[in-house]
């Protein structure tokens, strides 16, 4: 139950690779030998990074430009790869964002596209490439999750809300699979440096970790990919992050959501202050 070894025919998807995890997760993946499918919207980031990865690894990196959160674009790139000769051994879906503020002072259209991205994509690629995985008796899935998945999070509802989508629905998948020789591995982190925070209008997201919870997007994206390759259930990546997530998970909501609402500061009671 684990990602395949590296052979020339296969090709492990990785969505959210012109940037952050995404990224780094793609480049772990081609220093071991694993070929690549790169997916987001800006083409000349994937296009250097699958460049860069072939020169200096020799593994295949393809580019597949793709807006995610747009149904249709999203049914042609799993048409476009599932008649092409690539085999697809993994799939990695780290494509996703955030927004922070009180739900009714947020675009609604962008909420919306935030599910269609970090739960309908998710779920879509997983469901297309896991089938074919299951018939083969092969294959890995890493889903990428957060902390934000393991309690609500007063500032973050959608995000939050997004990512225990993605936690249940891949540590359900993971005990199903048990047996077929395919596993799906959930990742996650707690705050990281990448362009999440700028996205989601906080700034940088690991300020928002408390000292010493931060963990680099390398160090999270070796350990997510040591878990694919042993097709482990969860990852956490970090002492601190595992406390937050114990945390989430046992501290009565009582406590935990008054206390949580303080952290996320002024904006909630001021929606659209900055
Ligand atoms: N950074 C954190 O603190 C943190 C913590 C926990 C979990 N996470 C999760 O980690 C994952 C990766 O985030 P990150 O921190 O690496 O953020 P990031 O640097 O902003 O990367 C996000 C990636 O998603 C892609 N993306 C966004 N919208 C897309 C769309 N509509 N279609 C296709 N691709 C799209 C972006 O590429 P394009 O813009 O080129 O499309 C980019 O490659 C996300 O699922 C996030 O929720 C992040």
């Amino acid at each position: 139950m684990a990602l395949p070894p590296p052979s020339p025919e296969d090709s492990v998807l990785v969505t959210g690779a012109s940037s952050g995890i995404g990224e780094q997760i793609a480049r772990r993946l081609a220093d071991l030998g694993h070929g690549v499918t790169l997916v987001a919207r800006r083409a000349e980031r994937l296009e250097a990074l699958a460049a860069e990865l072939h020169r200096a690894t020799g593994v295949t990196a393809r580019v597949e430009v793709c807006d995610l959160a747009d149904d249709s674009e999203r049914g042609s790139l799993i048409g476009r790869i599932s008649e092409s000769d690539v085999h697809i051994s993994g799939v990695v879906n780290s494509a996703g964002f955030g927004s922070y503020g009180r739900f009714d002072g947020l675009p609604l259209d962008r909420e919306q596209a935030m599910v269609r991205l970090n739960v309908l994509a998710l779920h879509e690629l997983t469901g297309a490439f896991l089938w074919p995985m299951v018939q083969q008796g092969a294959g890995a899935i890493l889903n990428v999750a957060s902390v934000a998945a393991f309690q609500p999070l007063p500032g973050f509802a959608t995000y939050a809300a997004t990512k225990s989508f993605v936690q249940i629905f891949g540590e359900s998948l993971h005990a199903e699979l048990m047996g077929t020789g395919v596993s799906v591995t959930t990742l996650s982190p707690g705050p990281v440096a990448t362009e999440f925070g700028e996205v989601a209008g906080v700034g940088r997201a690991d300020d928002m970790a408390p000292a010493g919870a931060a963990v680099s997007a390398q160090d999270v994206a070796a350990a997510g990919v040591r878990g694919m390759l042993h097709g482990k259930r969860t990852v956490v990546p970090g002492v601190a992050t595992k406390g937050i997530a114990l945390g989430g998970r046992f501290v009565p909501r009582s406590l935990l959501l008054p206390a949580a609402k303080r952290v996320a500061g002024a904006r909630l009671r001021n929606p659209g202050s900055a």
